[in-house]
């Protein structure tokens, strides 16, 4: 799998410090809006687009089961293979994060044409 390695913050501490505990950041890259969030087991990222019915997941919240809730319907998604574990066989992309001595990097899976 071929990524497009995107620069979203300059430190890990400016990221920790942006992002607090359960709450959420909404970027776009490359097309796609990305919900970011921290739980207590780590920082993920996932579509924000909900499968079922287009809300946006970023206003949703994080269950304590490391899951995203959609705030529509509530349908649940797990934060870290993206599987729906209520509503329906949905399933979010994710969007692996990478930190490194230069910055926090999102990785975007390249287009087949850009491979
Ligand atoms: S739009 Fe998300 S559960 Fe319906």
């Amino acid at each position: 799998m071929s990524y497009h390695w995107i620069k979203i913050f300059e430190t890990e501490k400016s990221f920790e410090n942006y992002i607090q505990l359960n709450t959420f950041i909404l970027f776009e890259l490359k097309g796609e809006k990305i919900c970011i969030t921290r739980t207590e087991k780590g920082f993920y990222a996932v579509q924000d687009k909900c499968p079922h019915n287009g809300a946006s997941l970023s206003k949703g919240f994080c269950s304590k089961n490391n899951e995203i809730v959609c705030p529509l319907h509530r349908y649940s998604f797990d934060l870290e293979s993206g599987k729906a574990t209520s509503g329906g066989a949905y399933t979010l992309n994710t969007y692996p994060i990478n930190v490194k001595n230069d910055g926090v990097y999102i990785g975007i899976k390249a287009k087949w044409w850009e491979m």
